[in-house]
């Protein structure tokens, strides 16, 4: 094996101990950077129903409701329930994007449910105020807070 060959290898397996390395060490409850999460007494499903029900009640469309376990199904892999809803409102979401278009990549709004390795079910959203400041949205911090407090509503009554 010629030596540059061999550098590169040792480098290669030096990342991949030091990536599983970073993946084991974080702790078990912090999912990432400007990531929200609370808990559920309800399983997944019942979870994302209740989420469901909720923003349509509140005037939000739901776009999209995806179903990654049953996905994971039809192709033979295993993955615990976890799904992701997507939904919006143009009065929340348009002022925002006439500041600053590029929040289109973060709008409409998410959540996500999982069941976790102890069977947890786990509420996850992005926090309003990181995607603020990933944005540079200066000019609707009122909306933003408003945001904030409204999927901190909406969790906290999917909570049981
Ligand atoms: C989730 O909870 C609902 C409501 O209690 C129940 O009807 C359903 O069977 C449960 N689903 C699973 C997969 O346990
Ligand atoms: C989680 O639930 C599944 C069935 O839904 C069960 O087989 C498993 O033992 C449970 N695991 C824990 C850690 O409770
Ligand atoms: C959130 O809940 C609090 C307390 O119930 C309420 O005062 C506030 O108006 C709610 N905000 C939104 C945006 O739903």
């Amino acid at each position: 094996m010629k030596a540059t060959s061999m550098k590169a290898l040792v480098l290669g397996l030096a990342t991949a101990c030091l990536l599983f390395a970073a993946a084991h060490a974080k702790p078990k409850d912090q999912v990432g950077t400007g990531i929200i999460t609370t808990t559920s007494e309800l399983n997944a499903t019942a979870a994302m129903d209740k989420l469901m029900e909720i923003v349509t009640a509140r005037g939000f469309a739901v776009a999209v409701r995806v179903n990654h376990a049953a996905a994971a199904a039809t192709v033979d892999m295993d993955l615990r329930p976890t799904e992701t809803l997507i939904f919006g409102n143009p009065v929340a979401g348009t002022p925002l994007m006439q500041e600053q278009q590029s929040i289109a990549l973060d709008l409409p709004l998410k959540l996500a449910v999982w069941q976790d390795a102890d069977n947890k079910t786990i509420i996850a959203y992005n926090d309003p105020e990181f995607l603020a400041s990933r944005h540079g949205i200066t000019e609707n911090s009122m909306r933003i807070s408003a945001q904030a407090d409204f999927l901190k509503n909406v969790t906290a009554e999917a909570a049981s």
